[in-house]
């Protein structure tokens, strides 16, 4: 069984538009209908539901039938206060009809340019290792700070990589650590590799591409114009 979650529960405070940004069009369609349609339309994934703010659940599910109709089977739950918690909500309910060997794929909402590619060896590795994280590799050199000041850090440049996602777990591992997590640290992961990792369990990487990039600031937008036109014409 494969269930995806798509994490549409933030409120982009970086794009500063008044609508979340997962509710902005490219091509005159939502960016979360975009994300959607492509676990909707691939053809290993079982179960899909989308996590949104608590007050845009009514509003979620109507986009989501009048995009693929009344009987599309999508889940619409509610988020929560930080990505982590929203994950929290999604790997709880499929919890409760899933079994624990169920590959999780969880995706953000505002990475619409994920290809079928990425999907199809998140799902293979996951099954192989338990974990995935899907990564390109740095093409700047990272540096690290600990205290936003002074470098502290130089990984090599071959070991550094951006995370993308999607990001793919065994359900019921991934559950269980969500669920043993403090407020602190449900704070502090920003992804899902991160609560694998501080239980010292293995990740392993799969290749991302340079287009699947996260709508963050209104400069993406037009860019990813661009990136429908060019790649996915
Ligand atoms: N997300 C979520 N629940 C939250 C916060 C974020 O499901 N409480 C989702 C977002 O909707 C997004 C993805 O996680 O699809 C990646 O987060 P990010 O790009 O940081 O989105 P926002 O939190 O909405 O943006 P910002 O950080 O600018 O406020």
């Amino acid at each position: 069984m494969v269930a995806a979650a798509i994490l549409a529960g933030g409120i982009g405070t970086r794009m500063g538009s008044h609508t979340p940004k997962q509710y902005l069009e490219l091509n005159k369609e939502p960016i979360l209908i975009h994300s959607v349609r492509a676990f909707l339309t691939h053809d290993r994934v079982d179960r899909i539901c989308v996590v949104v703010p608590q007050i845009f659940c009514d509003e979620t599910r109507k986009l989501l039938q009048d995009a693929f109709g009344a009987d599309c089977g999508i889940d619409v739950i509610a988020g929560g206060e930080n990505r982590s918690l929203s994950l929290l909500n999604a790997a709880g309910f499929f919890s409760r009809t899933c079994p624990p060997d169920t590959v999780f794929i969880t995706h953000d909402a505002v990475r619409p340019f994920i290809t079928k590619r990425i999907i199809d060896e998140n799902i293979d590795f996951c099954i192989l290792h338990g974990a995935v994280g899907t990564v390109i590799p740095a093409v700047d050199t990272i540096l690290m700070s600990e205290d936003g000041q002074f470098i502290s850090h130089v990984p090599p440049r071959k070991n550094a990589f951006h995370a993308q996602t999607p990001q793919t777990f065994l359900l019921g591992k991934m559950t269980q650590l969500l669920e043993s997590a403090t407020a602190a640290q449900h704070a502090a992961f920003t992804d899902g590799c991160s609560v694998f990792l501080q239980a010292g369990l293995p990740v392993y990487m799969v290749q991302g591409e340079s287009y699947n990039i996260k709508i963050t600031y209104p400069d993406d937008l037009s860019r990813g114009e661009e990136i429908l036109k060019k790649f996915f014409n």
